[in-house]
C-alpha cells in the first residue's frame, strides 16, 4: 500500500467520531446497505403508481432494473479493487450485498420484460438464442444464477475457498456479457453505456496488473 493511502486511513480512524461509524456500520452496515440497494426499486414503483412511467410502463421499467443490475454488479466487482488499493477491509460484506442485489434486479429486469410482452412465451424466447443482444443478456443471466446459489457461508464451506473463490470469477464473465448486452441496448446504447464498460474496463486491468504491483512494492529498498 502506498504511505499516503496508509497516512489518509490512519487519520480517518483518529477522528473523535470514527468509532461511532465503525459501531454503526458494524451492527447496521448490511442491512442499511440492502436499504439503500431497494432504493432504486422503490423510486421505480413509485414512479408506476404515479403513472410517471410512459405509455409503455413495463418497458420503461424493464430499462431502469436493467441498469440498476448492471450497476449493482459492477459495485460487486469493485469491491475487491479498492480493498486491495486502499486497504479498506470492511467493505468485503459489501461484495455479497451488491452481488445478490444485482441478481435480484436482473429478475425483476427479465420479469418486466415479459410483462411488456404480455407473458406471451413466444414473443419472450423469439430470437434468444439467434439475436446476440438477447443472448448476450440470457447468458448474463444465466451465469449469475450459480452465483447468487453460492453465495452463501454454507456453499462456500461446502465448495472449498479455492474452488469457491475460481467459481465466482465468472462474476466477471457475467459482468462482460451484461455490458455487452446493454452496449447492443436500443439506439444509444454505445453511447449510453460507455462509461459503464470504461470502468469494468479499469477494474480488469487492476486485476490483471494488481499481482504485479503487489510484489514490486514488497521487494526490498536498496
Ligand atoms: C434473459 C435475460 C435478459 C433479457 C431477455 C434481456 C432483455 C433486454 C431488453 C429487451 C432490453 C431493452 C432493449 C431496448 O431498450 O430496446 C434490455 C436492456 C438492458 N438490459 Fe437486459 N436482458 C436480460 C438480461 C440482462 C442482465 C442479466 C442485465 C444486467 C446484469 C441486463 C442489463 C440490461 C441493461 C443495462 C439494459 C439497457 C437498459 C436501458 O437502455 O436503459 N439485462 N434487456
Amino acid at each position: 500500500m502506498f504511505p499516503w493511502i496508509e497516512a489518509f486511513n490512519a487519520r480517518v480512524a483518529s477522528l473523535s467520531f470514527f468509532p461511532i461509524i465503525a459501531s454503526i456500520h458494524k451492527r447496521h452496515g448490511q442491512k442499511l446497505l440492502s436499504l439503500v440497494c431497494l432504493l432504486p426499486l422503490l423510486g421505480s414503483v413509485a414512479e408506476g403508481l404515479m403513472g410517471q412511467l410512459g405509455a409503455r410502463p413495463w418497458f420503461r421499467a424493464m430499462g431502469e432494473m436493467g441498469e440498476i443490475a448492471l450497476a449493482m454488479l459492477i459495485a460487486c466487482l469493485a469491491i475487491t479493487p479498492l480493498v486491495q488499493a486502499f486497504d479498506w477491509k470492511f467493505l468485503y460484506p459489501w461484495r455479497r450485498t451488491f452481488g445478490l442485489f444485482a441478481f435480484f434486479y436482473a429478475i425483476l429486469h427479465v420479469l418486466a420484460r415479459a410483462m411488456d410482452l404480455g407473458l406471451d412465451l413466444g414473443a419472450i424466447m423469439e430470437g434468444m438464442f439467434t439475436n446476440p443482444f438477447l443472448l448476450t443478456g440470457f447468458l448474463a443471466f444465466l451465469v449469475m444464477v450459480p452465483l447468487a446459489v453460492t453465495s452463501t457461508k454454507k456453499m462456500m464451506a461446502t465448495l472449498g475457498g479455492k474452488r469457491w473463490r475460481l467459481l465466482h470469477k465468472l462474476t466477471y464473465v457475467a459482468a462482460i456479457l451484461a455490458i455487452a448486452h446493454a452496449l447492443m441496448a436500443g439506439k444509444a446504447g454505445y453511447i449510453n453505456f460507455l462509461p459503464q464498460a470504461v470502468i469494468l474496463a479499469i477494474l480488469l486491468l487492476w486485476r490483471l496488473v494488481y499481482p504485479t504491483l503487489r510484489k514490486a512494492m514488497q521487494k526490498p529498498q536498496g
